[in-house]
């Protein structure tokens, strides 16, 4: 028996949850899984119930789980709370030592037209951003906000550097055996360092070719010749920032999921958008980011590949027949897409 935590938050995660749910119960039925839930407050709604976004009773059971899924946190509300939810997303991570976080980014070929840009840049892009999580300027000490200065900083330690490239050059070594490293070396100390050890790391699996990046060039590559890239490896925020970017590749932030990985095994699993406050609680929201991320959980938690799979095709199956949310161009509703995925597993 698995036990999964799930803390839906705020803006259209607790609709999103429902969402990836609803398909797990049925994939779950059809190929016999043992699996249980279990909700906790997180995030905003944590804040309004408790008083704190990451409560320790909902700290304790993500520790005591098996996997955990998160919708997402945040919203306008919160903007001037004491403890914002956003610092309870990064508090989580960090207690949980969830240092690397994967975010996968394909276009297969039936969905290559939903992407703003020309199907023949995009057709075939297939990459991960691996993107270090517990590190860099978001966590860096001091940080001080006055009225006339403010200081945030950025250090990486060499461990912390040198853990993240491995995971992503054995990431590497099971794909196109290609590492992008991207940093911004010209400049920043810490790129600097990492570098360097890029290259250490590099010398230990000599079946995966190595290539530097430069952060701001590489945001430019990225959307000029997508299919190049196979797994890039970089910083905490240049992680964040390019993997958002990366979404226009296959048309929408709505539909890329995300996978956060420490040392103990433990796992988290959340779409990479925020809580989208301006399409909340109108049943519009694009719910195949969490029902993707529950795909990588079946996986890559539990080992349990043919029914991630079938999630993940079918998801891209029913938006080629042109089933789409509003964020595609569509005019089908949250609870319309789930009931269209729902019924091609029932059928297959
Ligand atoms: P956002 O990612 O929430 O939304 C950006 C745009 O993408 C919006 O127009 C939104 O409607 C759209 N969008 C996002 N997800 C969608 C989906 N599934 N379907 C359809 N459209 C979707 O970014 P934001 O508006 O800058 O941030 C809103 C809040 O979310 C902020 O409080 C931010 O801090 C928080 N946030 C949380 C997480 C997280 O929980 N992991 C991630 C990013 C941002
Ligand atoms: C993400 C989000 C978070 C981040 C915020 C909400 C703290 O943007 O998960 O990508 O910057 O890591
Ligand atoms: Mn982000």
């Amino acid at each position: 028996m698995k036990k999964i935590v799930c803390l839906p938050g705020d803006g259209i995660g607790q609709e999103i949850m429902n969402s990836a749910l609803q398909v797990m119960t049925v994939i779950a039925d059809k190929y016999q899984l043992d699996l249980v839930t279990e909700e906790h407050d997180f995030g905003g709604a944590a804040i309004d119930n408790h008083g704190h976004p990451l409560p320790e009773a909902t700290l304790a059971a993500c520790q005591a789980a098996d996997g955990i899924l998160l919708g997402a946190i945040g919203g306008p509300q919160w903007e001037e709370a004491e403890v914002r939810p956003e610092q309870g997303l990064l508090a989580l991570r960090k207690a949980l030592n969830l240092y690397a976080n994967i975010r996968p980014v394909t276009v297969p070929t039936a969905t290559a037209h939903l992407s703003p840009l020309k199907p023949e840049i995009v057709t075939g892009a297939d990459f991960v951003v691996v993107r270090e999580l517990t590190g860099g300027i978001y966590f860096g000490e001091p940080r001080e906000l006055n009225q006339e200065d403010a200081l945030d900083t950025c250090t990486y330690t060499a461990a912390e550097i040198r853990r993240i490239l491995r995971k992503g050059f054995e990431i590497a070594q099971g794909r196109r055996k290609l590492v992008t490293s991207v940093d911004k070396a010209n400049v920043l100390a810490t790129s600097k360092l990492w570098r360097k050890i890029a290259e250490e790391v590099a010398s230990e699996f000599p079946d995966v070719t190595l290539e530097h990046h430069l952060v701001d060039s590489v945001a430019m590559k990225l959307i000029q010749e997508p299919t190049h890239f196979d797994v890039i490896i970089t910083e905490n925020l240049f992680g964040d920032i390019l993997s958002d970017e990366a979404s226009v590749i296959p048309g929408t932030l709505g539909i890329l999921p995300s996978a956060s990985h420490g040392v103990g095994g433990l796992s988290l699993y959340e779409p990479i958008h925020g809580s989208a406050p301006d399409i909340a609680g109108q049943n519009i929201a694009n719910p195949v980011s969490m029902i993707l991320s529950m795909a990588m959980m079946l996986r890559e938690s539990f080992g349990w590949e043919a029914p991630a799979s079938e999630v993940e095709e079918t998801c891209y199956a029913v938006m080629a027949e042109g089933v789409l949310t509003g964020d595609l161009g569509g005019t089908t509703s949250t609870s319309e897409f789930v009931e269209a995925v729902i019924k091609k597993i029932q059928a297959a």
